[in-house]
């Protein structure tokens, strides 16, 4: 019995590769626009790094990580997020002692166990930057700019950027306690997940999507009236930066983001058009976490997007990205013995850096221009018969259908040349 692939995993056949490709070179090129350079970290890491850095009340934590003990008894997880471990990469490497900020991206498969559905899935791939050393609003702002800017050039529309504070180790005990004091009362009413967020993470409670929870919470107090002045500061600031550059936004005092270690700005890129799983990329501020990983205290702020959802998008607003296929020459034998003569022009072609195909399975003349026709070849060579008595191949131009003979020994300096 043929053994399937896992529960919420996905195989990328060549017609999506395409276009992952042309998607991971758009990013590459905004993020040498914007400064960023790429990071790889390990697909996984010592269990530790996660319950530090994502938190141990996330449900990331609590439900969704692939840990194993690996054959020298270490516990060890398939990464569910990169910001750990390229916080983790920056203390080890002592990236802190060069010039900052330093500007970081990736992109890579993740890993959480979660229930499988249109846009979420167990292994999905992110890209996503993280800058450190900045605590700057206009390094919020940039980030921001920089997801904005990748779907702009996508051509996607309906795009909405939420933006909130979730305050600081100063401001948040504060509206935490609010929160807790306008909650207790109806505390029995609350969803079972709730009334566990109650004592651990109470924030979490305004992002849950329980009628009654939402019920319960109307009037609740909002983090943006809790906020020091240092925080309010910031949050004023960044929104300035992002109206100087032109990028709408929302106020949505209700964000808060499932991961432990923001301060200050959380934000999240949605998209109506892909369904429940609207966020395409959520991201935010994290002033403690380099401390709580083992650095020095070191802002940074950074975020993440879903690739399998920036697909989805796509398709569901009918975007046809414009990526090449096909090749530039298809090369014909006439007859099994003109093979090796075919093998030898496409080593060729190909040493010119010219994209050549051929045929493999020995088929007739006319079922290889058939075969020709998948690769949407610029040129077809026809290489044997009375021609080649005389030295010379047929070379066939595709668009005009125009026919020449030309001498065997110059056919692929002429290819390269027309090809240029
Ligand atoms: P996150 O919100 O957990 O943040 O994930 C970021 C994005 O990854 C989401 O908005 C979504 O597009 C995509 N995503 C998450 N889970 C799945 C899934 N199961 N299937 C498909 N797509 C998914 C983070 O991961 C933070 N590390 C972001 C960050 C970077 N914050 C600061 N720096």
């Amino acid at each position: 019995m043929l053994t399937k692939r896992p529960r919420g995993t996905n195989d990328f056949l060549p017609a999506d590769t395409a276009k992952w490709q042309y998607v991971e070179d758009m990013l590459r090129r905004i993020c040498r626009e914007f400064g960023y350079e790429e990071i790889r970290t390990p697909i996984f890491e010592d269990t530790a790094l996660f319950l530090r850095g994502v938190g141990d009340t996330t449900d990331i934590v609590q439900k969704e990580m692939y840990t194993f003990e690996d054959a020298g008894g270490r516990s060890i997880t398939l990464r569910p997020e990169n910001t750990a471990s390229a916080v983790r990469a920056y203390v080890e490497n002592k990236l802190f002692a060069g010039v900052q900020p330093v500007k970081l991206f990736y992109m890579g498969p993740m890993f959480r166990y979660e229930r499988p559905q249109a846009g979420r899935f167990r292994q999905f791939h992110q890209f996503g930057i993280e800058c450190f050393g900045a605590a700057s609003p206009a390094a919020d702002a940039e980030i921001i700019a920089l997801a904005w800017e990748f779907y702009n050039r996508l051509g996607l529309k309906g795009l909405e950027v939420n933006l909130n504070s979730v305050g600081c180790p100063h401001c948040r005990p504060l509206y935490r306690q609010a929160l807790q004091d306008f909650l207790r009362p109806h505390l029995g009413e609350l969803c079972p997940t709730c009334q566990e967020r109650f004592e651990k993470n109470p924030l979490r409670i305004l992002d849950c999507k329980n009628p009654d929870c939402q019920q319960h919470l109307v009037g609740a107090p909002i983090t943006l009236e809790h906020l020091c002045d240092d925080c309010s500061e910031h949050f004023t600031a960044v929104k300035r930066y992002l109206d100087e550059a032109g990028i709408p936004y929302r106020i949505n005092d209700r964000l808060v983001r499932g991961l432990d270690y923001y301060t200050n700005t959380a934000f999240e890129i949605l998209l109506s058009d892909i369904g429940a799983q609207s966020a395409v990329c959520g991201g935010g501020r994290y002033n403690s976490l380099v401390e709580q990983v083992g650095g020095k205290p070191t802002p940074g702020v950074g975020f993440a997007l879903g690739m399998e959802r920036v697909f989805n998008a796509l398709a569901a607003q009918g975007i046809e990205l414009p990526v090449q296929s096909g090749t530039d020459v298809f090369v014909a034998a006439l007859g099994e013995a003109e093979m090796p003569l075919v093998f030898r022009l496409v080593t060729e072609l190909r040493r010119r850096n010219i994209a050549a195909a051929y045929d493999m399975l020995g088929r007739s003349l006319k079922a290889q221009f058939k075969y020709a026709d998948k690769f949407s070849a610029a040129y077809t060579l026809i290489v044997g018969g009375d021609e080649l008595a005389r030295g010379n191949v047929l070379m066939r131009d595709m668009a005009t259908s125009e026919q020449q003979e030309v001498p065997l020994d110059e056919v692929v300096a002429l290819l390269a040349e027309r090809l240029g």
